[in-house]
């Protein structure tokens, strides 16, 4: 099964931004961890997983990645649509034109921040949320889907 984790903007500044809040490591160790998680919960429910990982800052691009995970028979979508999550309408689209159960995920808890950020536009085109469990959150999300996906197979 192929699960695509799609990051959006500032995520690559992980490490340098906001520490406080993002923690100190960086981009990188964060791509690390979503192929690692992979590769144990390939394990754990006995099925091979194909990890790809995108990152863009720029809201079209993630809009055309949505979409193409569409034709590459992507299976499920972890996604951190970051600001992004807050304002876009073309990913809440992008995610209900290609009907691919996906999983919102968020470092920090989006709830118990400003109020702007308790609204998630992507968030209605999504499965499940895991905010607040820093990059724990995205094994799990990624751990959701797998379970999901191989019932019945
Ligand atoms: C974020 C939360 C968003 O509100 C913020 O704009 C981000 C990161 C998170 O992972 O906690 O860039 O999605």
């Amino acid at each position: 099964m192929k699960i695509l984790f799609i990051n959006g903007p500032n995520l690559n500044m992980l490490g340098l931004r906001e520490p406080d809040l993002y923690g100190r490591r960086d981009y990188a160790a964060l791509e690390e961890f979503c192929r690692l998680s992979c590769e144990d919960l390939s394990k754990k429910y006995s099925v091979e997983i194909e990890c790809e990982i995108f990152q863009s800052n720029s809201e079209g691009a993630l809009v055309s990645r949505i979409q193409e995970a569409y034709f590459d028979h992507t299976d499920g979508i972890v996604i951190n649509p970051a600001a992004y999550t807050h304002t876009s309408v073309a990913i809440l689209d992008a995610l209900k034109a290609v009907s691919i159960p996906a999983v919102e995920v968020h470092l920090t808890d989006i709830d118990s921040r400003e109020e702007f950020r308790r609204t998630s536009y992507a968030g209605l085109a999504c499965e499940k949320r895991f905010s607040g469990f820093g990059f724990e959150g995205y094994r799990m999300a990624a751990e959701y889907l797998v379970e999901r996906l191989s019932k019945g197979k």
